[in-house]
């Protein structure tokens, strides 16, 4: 297995986790547009399991976790805490000492991962998707 660099190669299967993990999901054009993000990460292991994305936020003082997903058939193995741990360790080395991100309100499961990982509810945004609100959780890295 290998956390790396996401390719343009990989964006078939990644399109195909994105698909089976969100009701909305990104379509690849989206994910084409972070290819030259040094955040945009993948986990292979003979296939891409899983991806995160990570970014600066709006404001430059915190990262930003942008989206993290692995196929439904590999989960509760470890893969999103690895590359959440690599994400953390990146972009540590860019200067950034605070992660945040945002969840649907609805994504229990997605929050009880945050949480595991450190991460602490620190608002709420109403009406950030379409059709839900958004968790904004945070964490010191
Ligand atoms: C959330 C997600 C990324 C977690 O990926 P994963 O590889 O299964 O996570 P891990 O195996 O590293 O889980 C680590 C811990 O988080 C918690 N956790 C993970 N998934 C959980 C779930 N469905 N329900 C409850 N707790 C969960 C558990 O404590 C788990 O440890 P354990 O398996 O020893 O109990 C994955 O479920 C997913 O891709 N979901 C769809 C996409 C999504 O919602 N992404 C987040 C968008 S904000």
């Amino acid at each position: 297995m290998m956390i790396r660099r996401a390719l343009i190669s990989d964006i078939p299967e990644i399109v195909e986790i994105e698909d089976c993990s969100f009701k909305v999901p990104w379509p690849d054009f989206l994910f084409k547009a972070h290819l030259s993000n040094p955040g945009f990460l993948v986990y292979e292991d003979d296939r891409v399991l899983g991806y995160a994305i990570v970014s600066a936020s709006d404001d430059k003082r915190k990262a930003h976790l942008q989206s993290i997903a692995v196929h439904r058939d590999y989960r509760r193995q470890g893969i999103a805490s690895k590359l959440l741990e690599w994400c953390i360790d990146l972009v540590k080395l860019y200067g950034f000492n605070k992660m945040m991100l945002e969840v649907r309100e609805n994504n229990t499961a997605a929050q009880l991962f945050y949480s595991k990982n450190g991460f602490i509810v620190e608002g709420k945004i109403d009406g950030y998707y379409l059709d839900d609100n958004a968790i904004v959780m945070c964490r010191e890295i």
